[in-house]
């Protein structure tokens, strides 16, 4: 049982981070000061923002490019502000491909 216990942990454990590793957080090794602040914003609405229709792309499922041609249409679905869409730019370039 106990056994059975700890499986059930681990499991749930990796399920857990396993999806959150692929929306990375910004720490302060990637950037510092207001940028940090940015990125940190910017993960908040990219997860906030882009998860009510489909689960989420982790920003490194694309390059640079691609995203580009992808983020005005998800933006005008998203209806972000131009703020909004910015940050959320800043975040996702910062750890796509
Ligand atoms: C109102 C619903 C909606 C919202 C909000 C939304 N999406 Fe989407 N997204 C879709 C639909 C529908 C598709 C698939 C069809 C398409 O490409 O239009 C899609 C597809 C995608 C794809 C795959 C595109 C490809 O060409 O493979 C990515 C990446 C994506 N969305 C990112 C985002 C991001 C980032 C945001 C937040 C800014 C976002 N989405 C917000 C509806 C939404």
């Amino acid at each position: 049982m106990k056994k059975l216990f700890t499986i059930l942990v681990g499991i749930s454990l990796n399920i857990f981070y396993g999806c959150t590793s692929s929306i990375p957080i910004p720490t302060n090794t990637i950037a510092q000061g207001e940028r940090l602040n940015d990125l940190k914003q910017g993960r908040e609405l990219f997860v906030y923002k882009c998860s009510g229709c489909h689960s989420l792309y982790p920003p490194s499922s694309y390059s640079q490019k691609e995203w580009n041609e992808i983020l005005p249409e998800m933006n005008t679905k998203a209806q972000t502000t131009t703020r909004e869409s910015f940050l959320i730019k800043q975040y996702i370039f910062t750890f796509s491909q």
